[in-house]
């Protein structure tokens, strides 16, 4: 038995860790969800995915939610009379789920004043291109289309602005004279989906600390 004078045992660090709480927003195929999905099951990875929330209906990424048993919900941007409307209930839907992060991957919406005012500082995006080179919907299509001869991905904090907050991580990925739109972003995806399940952990575990346009991870 322990005595009170002696010192409480202290949990292991992933058993404290494990109740952070993830919103994964999607809006496709939800590949990177899946890695999260993958390595939430593992307790030493400190965040669990609690929430999924989608602008569209129907999509591949929704399957894999349910199919994990994690709870979704989406907010469609036709069902609102305007965008600040749309935010609100996006802000709402996510607020259900109380994360601690919310992750952006493949979300093809920009977030709102409501959602940033809520959830600004915790939410971060992954995006398939060294940021701040070709933000925007077709980051992959915009590099390869300009000549680069090494593209990437990068992890952001959200911002106001285009895939413009401060840079989180970033992997570079050299891009083959052959290349198409769709086998380089297939190999950034690859290392995508790696350096967004390793950022994510790291803030579960360690937390982020962002100074101005300077994110550095715990
Ligand atoms: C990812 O490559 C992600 O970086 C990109 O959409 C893809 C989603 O893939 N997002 C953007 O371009 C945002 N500007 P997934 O649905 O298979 O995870």
């Amino acid at each position: 038995m322990t005595s009170s004078t002696q010192p409480r045992p202290v949990p292991p660090a992933h058993a404290v860790a494990a109740s952070h709480r993830l919103v994964v927003l999607v809006s496709g195929a939800g590949s990177n969800l899946a890695a999260l999905l993958d390595a939430h099951r593992d307790p030493a990875y400190g965040a669990r995915v609690v929430g999924v929330v989608s602008d569209r209906p129907g999509i591949a990424a929704l399957d894999l939610a349910r199919q994990a048993g994690v709870p979704t919900a989406v907010v469609a941007l036709r069902d609102f009379p305007d965008r600040a409307a749309w935010d609100r209930a996006l802000t709402e839907a996510v607020g259900v789920f109380s994360p601690d992060t919310v992750v952006c991957a493949g979300f093809m919406k920009l977030v709102g004043a409501a959602f940033l005012g809520r959830f600004g500082g915790r939410t971060v995006n992954t995006h398939p291109a060294l940021l701040p080179s070709f933000p925007g919907a077709h980051g992959v299509r915009d590099a390869l289309a300009y000549g680069v001869k090494v593209s990437g991905c990068s992890v952001i904090v959200v911002d106001d602005g285009v895939d413009a907050g401060p840079i989180i991580a970033q992997e570079a990925v050299p891009v083959a004279d052959d290349d198409t739109e769709e086998t380089l972003h297939e190999r950034i995806k690859v290392v995508e989906r790696r350096l967004l399940v390793d950022v994510v952990g790291r803030i579960a575990r360690h937390g982020l600390d962002v100074d101005g346009r300077h994110a550095r991870l715990g």
